[in-house]
């Protein structure tokens, strides 16, 4: 009648997919207890490490744990204790860890009644009062692992990618936040037809590279000429990070989620290490704090 779960954080964009591909970070996430309880609803108990709203309504973990039960009618309740070890507006999917957890932990309680899908969708309804929006790019990775692109949200259709064995991503957080809705708010509405040709060969290309494990390919596809150049001005020393990451030997490096993380992709855990040796060093003579760590891709 309790479930102790691992909610990933995730990498979302991977530099040319936007709003659809994401990846799943393999020893970084937060922690939850789901409990059942004999009175209906659901009843956020306990949230450490960061500073989150209490109110059901108001909690992303909340929200998309009352759409589950809206559709489940369950005879029962649940409380919600949250460990949050990732930080609020980070860049590496905070709130669709939240938003995933409850409904995963929920469906676990349950049975499994719902599949990993339906799960995204109920999850979608908590992340979109974090970001003002329906996106699932961080979710689909935190619920299905690994690569994930999210061909469409209405109706939701999600694709599990492979991925490579040797492939690590090597992440630096400044300490600062950007709120995902502000991140939104000074995109575009529409870009030229030139930029966006470009993009979606690049998506095509990574996606290809996925399944072929054609890591120069990998290298080759990993830009964005839409998004990072409007972004990236609100990280601080974002184009330093990007030319020492490339140096050290990283296939790429662009902005996780809506930053301001920066993620690296390397080609084996050395590589990646070299590449997070090397971030640290043109960051600590910045000032300003930051953490940093290398994953397995998940
Ligand atoms: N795809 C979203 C964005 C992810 O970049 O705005 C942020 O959570």
């Amino acid at each position: 009648n309790e479930i102790k779960i691992f909610c990933p954080g995730t990498v979302s964009n991977v530099a040319c997919g936007f709003d659809v591909l994401g990846f799943c970070l393999d020893k970084v996430g937060d922690e939850m207890i789901i409990r059942r309880t004999s009175k209906k609803g659901i009843y956020i108990t306990k949230i450490e490490g960061y500073d989150l709203p209490y109110e059901t309504e108001k909690n992303v973990a909340g929200v998309s744990a009352l759409a589950l039960i809206e559709d489940a009618k369950p005879d029962c309740g649940f409380e919600i204790e949250i460990y949050k070890k990732i930080k609020p507006g980070s860049g590496i999917g905070s709130s669709a860890a939240s938003a995933a957890g409850s409904v995963f932990g929920i469906n676990e309680l349950l049975g499994r009644p719902y599949n990993k899908k339906i799960l995204t969708y109920f999850a979608m309804k908590g992340e979109a009062i974090a970001s003002k929006c329906e996106h699932a790019d961080n979710l689909a990775p935190a619920i299905f692992g690994g690569f994930v692109l999210v061909k469409s949200i209405t109706p939701l259709e999600i694709l599990q990618l492979p991925t490579p064995d040797d492939l690590y991503v090597t992440v630096i957080h400044p300490q600062i936040e950007i709120k995902t809705a502000e991140a939104r708010a000074i995109l575009p509405k529409e870009i030229p037809l030139q930029k966006a040709i470009t993009q979606w060969a690049n998506l095509g290309s990574l996606v290809h590279a996925l399944h072929s494990n054609d890591y120069d390919l990998i290298s080759k596809s990993l830009h964005d000429e839409i998004i990072e150049p409007y972004r990236s001005q609100l990280i601080p020393h974002f184009s330093d990070v990007k030319k020492a990451a490339l140096k050290a030997g990283a296939l790429g490096c662009s902005i996780s989620g809506s930053g301001p993380s920066i993620f690296s992709l390397s080609k084996g855990i050395k590589t990646a290490k070299d590449v997070e040796v090397a971030i640290n060093n043109i960051y600590k003579t910045t000032g300003i704090e930051f953490d940093m760590f290398v994953c397995k891709i998940n």
